[in-house]
């Protein structure tokens, strides 16, 4: 039995039999979500992000998750571009890329770029093909929602994170003693990551908090709301443990500054399955399949066995997360146009710059990539089957 069967298992064991009819015909039981607002437009859940550049001179950029629009560019003089880059110089060619904080300055708005607080990574590169006489110099702007493991807090579909503080001692207590790497870039390396994992790893804990409003407002059962919580306690661990590996790497103290929260409006029954599906049931059964692996991988016993641990805490909260939707199925008188929306959900790409570091317990993108995939199918699609009572190939798999 391989790790994907396992999990499967796995979780079929926390899902309790009799929420594995939930597709069929057996009516929704009280009490009955009130009537649900408009469901939110399920591409903005597509962790790219293509920016528009709608104002040529005017730096102002729209959102958009759809990456075969055309090619939104900048298009600037040499001089222009000149001024752009960090430090502002008179090159004599288009430099390769341009500085993030100048075009901040001349007032781009940059949707969620980390420095205010969201989770997104943005990259420029040179598009020769778009250039003219007179703007010669042009470039892509793209915006990658950067993957982590957890259930972050997500404002219309952007990552909200809590920035790092430096000097904060509440949440890197040292409470192991890794192997410290002798190079210095691979401490940053893993510093970088560790923070981001943390601050994923402590958004997530303020949504939990929020699924349980959300439970009660759906008239939840006891169990649920228990489990609900007992996962917020798992998260703010992991928070822990992961701000305390980066303290440890970086070689200061790090934690979350004060996090800007949107503000929350109860979900819907069929707004909670939607997103559960997506943050649960595949990103938590695929991040309990990535910290698994990661620490199957990884040459250091202390990481090897924080990282066991997460994959033990994560493979819960995927069953968790199997069991809520369950819930809500059964639940509904949405229960058919739920299902009919989960299942055009494709499975989520991942974006941004995965550091590959498997000794020390980090996997790059291609293989978590490659994990997402093979999971996706021998995971994911079989337990969506089975709680429907479906065959495999009624459901599209792609
Ligand atoms: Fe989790
Ligand atoms: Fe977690």
């Amino acid at each position: 039995m391989d790790i994907f069967e396992q999990l499967r298992q796995q979780i079929r064991g926390v899902l309790a039999l009799s929420l594995l009819t939930s597709c069929g015909d057996a009516p929704g039981s009280e009490p009955q979500p009130s009537a649900p607002p408009p469901v939110s437009d399920p591409g903005k859940l597509h962790p790219q992000r293509v920016l528009h550049f709608t104002e040529l001179r005017g730096y102002t950029f729209e959102p958009t998750s759809d990456p075969r629009l055309p090619n939104p560019s900048l298009l600037f003089s040499l001089a222009e571009a000149g001024q752009l880059t960090d430090p502002p110089g008179a090159p004599t060619a288009c430099p390769p890329t341009l500085s993030l904080d100048a075009l901040e300055a001349q007032g781009a708005i940059l949707p969620g770029r980390q420095s205010k607080g969201s989770y997104t990574e943005y990259s420029i590169t040179p598009e020769p093909a778009l250039a003219t006489a007179e703007t010669p110099c042009a470039y892509q702007i793209v915006g990658n929602m950067i993957p982590g493991k957890g259930r972050p807090l997500q404002d219309q579909g952007e990552v909200v994170v809590a920035p790092a503080q430096f000097d904060h001692q509440n949440w890197s207590k040292p409470t192991c003693d890794p192997i410290f790497p002798d190079d210095k870039l691979v401490r940053e390396q893993l510093a970088t990551a560790w923070l981001r994992d943390a601050q994923v790893e402590h958004s997530s804990v303020a949504e939990f908090s929020r699924i349980v409003a959300d439970l009660i407002g759906l008239g939840a059962s006891p169990e649920l709301l228990r489990d609900t919580l007992l996962a917020a306690q798992d998260e703010i661990r992991h928070a822990e443990r992961c701000f305390e590996l980066a303290s440890f790497y970086a070689e200061e103290p790090l934690g979350p500054a004060p996090m800007a929260l949107p503000p929350h409006q109860a979900r819907s029954a069929k707004e909670l399955a939607v997103r559960t599906f997506i943050d649960g049931c595949i990103e938590e059964t695929l991040g309990a399949l990535l910290a698994q692996t990661s620490a199957e991988r990884c040459e250091d016993p202390i990481l090897r066995e924080i990282l066991a641990n997460t994959a033990f805490d994560e493979s819960q909260h995927a069953g968790l997360a199997w069991r809520t939707l369950a819930w809500i199925l059964q639940n509904s008188e949405d229960k058919a146009e739920i299902l009919a929306e989960i299942r055009t959900i494709p499975l989520p790409d991942i974006h941004g710059n995965g550091v590959n570091l498997p000794q020390w317990g980090r996997l790059g993108l291609a293989d978590q990539r490659s994990l997402r995939s093979r999971a996706w199918i021998r995971v994911v699609q079989p337990l969506l089957a089975e709680l429907c009572g479906e065959p495999l190939e009624d459901l599209a798999i792609g």
